[in-house]
């Protein structure tokens, strides 16, 4: 997956509309390049303690470091940071990884005996002290954000000659969560993996409410900047893109990347216009969504062969929604994921706490039968005609009727949780009687096929339901032989 992070390609560029375009590819003179007001320590953490709730986007915490900001002694700073680093103490073992713009090491720690993920900056990057200031502020955001699903950094560092800016990090053993969705597409997901993956998104969900809790977006979620352990641990890694928002609004980085950053396939709307200033909580929202969106149909929302052509997709919105009728997808979650995609922020689910929710109701059950609606007056079903699903009522009321003697008659009322047309599930006979929505109805659709779904998410209660349905059939046969 490419990922479009500091310079342009010209083919993308030339996408961005022109009054938001700013060449990136020209690089700035040292003096121009580091602005006067930059801050050498950024600070993420919540103002109080760690239990205290986050506070409201308005007040509390500052991006701002709580000593004065740089005053351009950042060339001063980063020799100092090169003097009290100790490159030596590494020792190079092998790759584990390459992304956008940094290079993992797994490396010998030979003070503390252990093995660690090193990143570095690719190539040129490092000797640019730009850079390296983005670098430090991605070590500082992952380092401060203490949270069991975000991976602990242990050194940050700069090489004697000044270049080759790194820090190390806990080492995860284990794969992405891309690689995962590729080998699962080849080999079919069934459902317990699927349940697996979105047990992880959970958690993937409750590291990123965690950062926004602290104020900080991550603006690059995506499959391959989620780490699955071996052990189960789940790591949302690369917080190279993160910014911390100011008054609801992201600041102005010290050092901002130029007008589209993240990875286009993955990108919301307004990340992909360039619209920084409409990026907040909900563009992370929208990447958690395609996150969800990959589990499901094994791409990202704007996947092309090209990032270009996803960057295009991604700034038009064109999106292949999953709909409830689409094959191994559960309605139920194909909803949760669309909603997440919504183009506008304000129809997206407004924190990832109520996405995670929805997803977490759906790892309870019921998420295989399809959601639908009935205006005051419809009727449902008809008695006589042939079916095949049975409803359980969600929200409102109906009434059963039948006819007796020419003359309509109603026998009951039904509201919530009660379940009615079941017979046909288990047997082709048609509709016994006619149910008819009082008010506005919203009811589950349960069919044979996704019940059997449903039923192969628990086994026990599987075979037990089967047991009686049979019992069903064969009752219901005698009967009909009298
Ligand atoms: N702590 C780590 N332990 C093991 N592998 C890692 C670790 N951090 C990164 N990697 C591997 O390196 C890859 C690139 O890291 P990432 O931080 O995403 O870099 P980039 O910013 O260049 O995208 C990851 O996809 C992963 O495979
Ligand atoms: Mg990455």
């Amino acid at each position: 997956m490419t990922t479009v992070k500091c310079s342009i390609p010209e083919s993308i560029a030339n996408l961005i509309p022109p009054a938001l375009r700013r060449d990136e590819r020209e690089v700035p003179t040292v003096e121009e390049e580091v602005p006067a007001e930059i801050p050498l320590f950024l600070s993420v953490k919540a103002p109080s303690s760690q239990d205290t709730p986050a506070p409201p986007p308005e007040s509390g915490v500052s991006p701002r470091p709580s000593e004065p900001p740089g005053d351009g002694r950042v060339h001063e700073r980063l020799r100092e940071i090169a003097a009290l680093s100790q490159p030596d103490r590494y020792a190079y073992l092998d790759l584990l990884g390459r992304g956008g713009m940094g290079v993992v090491h797994r490396v010998a720690d030979r003070v503390l005996g252990r093995e660690a993920a090193m990143k570095l900056l690719e190539g040129p990057l490092g000797d640019r002290p730009v850079e390296v200031l983005r670098f430090l502020e991605e070590a500082q955001i992952t380092g401060q954000l203490d949270h069991p699903g975000i991976v602990p950094v242990h050194d940050f560092g700069i090489g004697a000659d000044g270049s080759r800016a790194y820090f190390t990090m806990k080492l995860v053993r284990g794969d992405t969560l891309a690689r995962l969705i590729s080998t699962h597409r080849a080999l079919g997901l069934e459902g317990r993996t699927l349940e697996r993956l979105l047990r992880a998104f959970v958690r993937v969900c409750e590291a990123v409410s965690f950062a926004h809790a602290r104020r900080v977006v991550h603006r690059d979620l995506k499959p391959d900047n989620i780490l699955l352990g071996s052990h189960g641990e789940v790591y949302v890694m690369d917080w190279g893109l993160a910014r911390v928002v100011e008054g609801g609004r992201p600041s102005e980085r010290a050092v901002t990347r130029g007008p589209v950053a993240g990875t286009p396939a993955y990108m919301a709307p307004e990340q992909a216009q360039g619209r920084n200033e409409d990026i907040d909580q909900r563009s992370d929202v929208f990447g958690l969504g395609g996150i969800l969106y990959a589990i499901l149909v094994g791409r990202g929302p704007f996947q092309a062969d090209k990032p270009e052509k996803s960057l295009l997709m991604a700034q038009r919105y064109e999106l292949e929604r999953i709909d409830d009728q689409r094959e191994n997808v559960p309605p139920e979650l194909a909803r949760i994921a669309m909603k997440a995609l919504a183009e506008h922020p304000d129809d997206r689910y407004p924190t990832v706490e109520e996405l995670a929710r929805d997803v977490e109701e759906f790892l309870r059950g019921g998420g295989w039968f399809v959601t639908r609606k009935y205006e005051p007056g419809t009727t449902i079903i008809e008695e006589g005609e042939p079916g095949s699903a049975a409803y359980v009522l969600v929200e409102g009321t109906c009434e059963v009727m039948k006819m007796v003697d020419g003359h309509r008659i109603k026998l009951r009322t039904l509201g919530p949780g009660d379940v009615f047309g079941e017979t046909a599930v288990f047997t082709a006979k048609p509709r016994s009687a006619t149910v008819i929505a009082v008010d506005h109805v919203t009811v589950k659709v349960v069919t044979r096929e996704s019940l059997e779904r449903e039923l192969d998410r628990s086994p026990w209660m599987g075979a037990f339901v089967r047991a009686v349905a049979e019992r069903f059939r064969e009752a219901d046969e005698k009967l009909s032989k009298r």
